[in-house]
């Protein structure tokens, strides 16, 4: 009996060691995970103080979301035969989603589909990942995604210019001061792409109608007498025609000019043509000099900026048609012709065009083009 009372005694004492142990090891786990918890929250605090969300338009570069689409990544670029589009801006962001806008997907999809040899990348500089809610622009950028040849992907500005002839025009947020932000942004951008990579940039306001295999490596378009427009434009990641992006790179990063639209875009490889010309470039549009083509306002700008209008009015169809047969790509000036929207049953010739180039993202819109 006493023997018996003795081993429930002990087997009560082992009992409460054992409770008093998972009581300590709890509590153990307890502040280990608080104190985490409160170290991240100091954390947090710094960092949102330290990269507080500026007001201007930009605004979404310097946001820490964790959630983006894949970030591009150097070795992984198919370098001098891929095409570029950037998303500069930061209507593409919305709570933590990226978005995009059917004129956009439209130039996507049709430089992939005329040019199925070469990847195709639309890099946004907002954060954000795809996140399917049924809307029109998830749809349109599914569309994009089933395309084996299109890569949308998150290019963090930070680490974009990291190393770069312009990081220090980046870090000192003069570009952010500029009176025109944004396309000033999208300007450095370009040729700071081209410069990494190689390959071919164009803006996202056109439709690709050719395939672009048989453009000169080193090249952009003249958009009238005046000017060599940079909505176009193609350089080699390697020799010359690296040393030209080259030049424009530091000609940007030495003599940026916040307060002038066009200084820092057309300006640059217009300068550049005059230079590799030795003479003004208008005589020899058409024309190479030093293995830089120049190529005629035919090629991407066949309807210039003034008649914007020719590519929304129902009128023009033959005329526009007829004026762009020997170009690449039709460019429809989206800096004056954003607002004009066109109703899906409409037949104006920017979205005769798309019927025919981009037909995935016509198929998915809901009212307007
Ligand atoms: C793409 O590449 C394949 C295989 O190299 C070739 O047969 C085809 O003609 C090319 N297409 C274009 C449009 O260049
Ligand atoms: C459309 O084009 C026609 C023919 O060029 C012209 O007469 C008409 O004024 C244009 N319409 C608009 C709204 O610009």
């Amino acid at each position: 009996m006493q023997f018996k009372k003795n081993n429930v005694y002990l087997r009560n004492k082992q009992t409460m060691i054992f409770r008093i142990k998972i009581l300590f090891c709890s509590l153990f786990l307890f502040i280990v995970v608080q104190s985490i918890i409160y170290i991240r929250s100091i954390d947090f605090f710094k960092s949102y103080h330290k990269y507080f969300v500026p007001k201007h338009d930009l605004y979404c570069h310097f946001l820490s979301v964790y959630d983006t689409l894949p970030s591009v990544k150097d070795d992984k670029i198919v370098k001098d035969t891929s095409i570029f589009f950037l998303e500069t801006s930061c209507n593409s962001y919305n709570r933590g989603k990226i978005l995009i806008r059917s004129r956009q997907a439209c130039a996507v999809e049709s430089a992939a589909r005329m040019n199925p040899n070469k990847t195709v990348y639309l890099l946004y500089a907002s954060p954000g990942m795809f996140r399917d809610d049924h809307t029109q622009s998830d749809e349109l950028i599914k569309n994009l995604m089933a395309y084996s040849n299109i890569k949308l992907q998150y290019l963090n500005m930070k680490k974009f210019v990291q190393g770069t002839p312009v990081e220090k025009l980046w870090t000192s947020e003069k570009i952010y001061r500029s009176k025109y932000i944004l396309p000033h942004m999208s300007d450095i951008l370009r040729y700071l792409t081209l410069w990494k990579y190689g390959g071919i940039y164009i803006d996202l306001d056109v439709i690709v109608t050719k395939n672009l295999d048989s453009l000169e490596q080193n090249f952009a378009g003249a958009e009238d007498s005046n000017y060599i427009a940079s909505g176009v434009m193609g350089f080699s990641s390697k020799g010359i025609g690296h040393q030209y992006v080259n030049s424009c790179v530091y000609d940007l990063a030495e003599n940026f000019d916040g307060d002038a639209w066009s200084a820092n875009g057309p300006l640059v490889v217009t300068n550049l043509g005059n230079r590799l010309c030795n003479a003004d470039f208008k005589d020899f549009i058409g024309q190479s000099c030093q293995d830089f083509h120049i190529y005629p306002p035919e090629a991407f700008y066949a309807i210039p900026f003034h008649t914007w209008e020719q590519f929304f009015n129902n009128s023009e169809l033959a005329n526009v048609k007829e004026k762009t047969q020997d170009s690449y790509l039709i460019h429809v000036w989206n800096k004056l012709s954003y607002h004009a929207k066109i109703p899906i049953e409409d037949d104006v010739p920017y979205l005769d065009f798309a019927r025919k180039y981009c037909p995935g993202t016509v198929r998915h819109l809901k009212r307007y083009f």
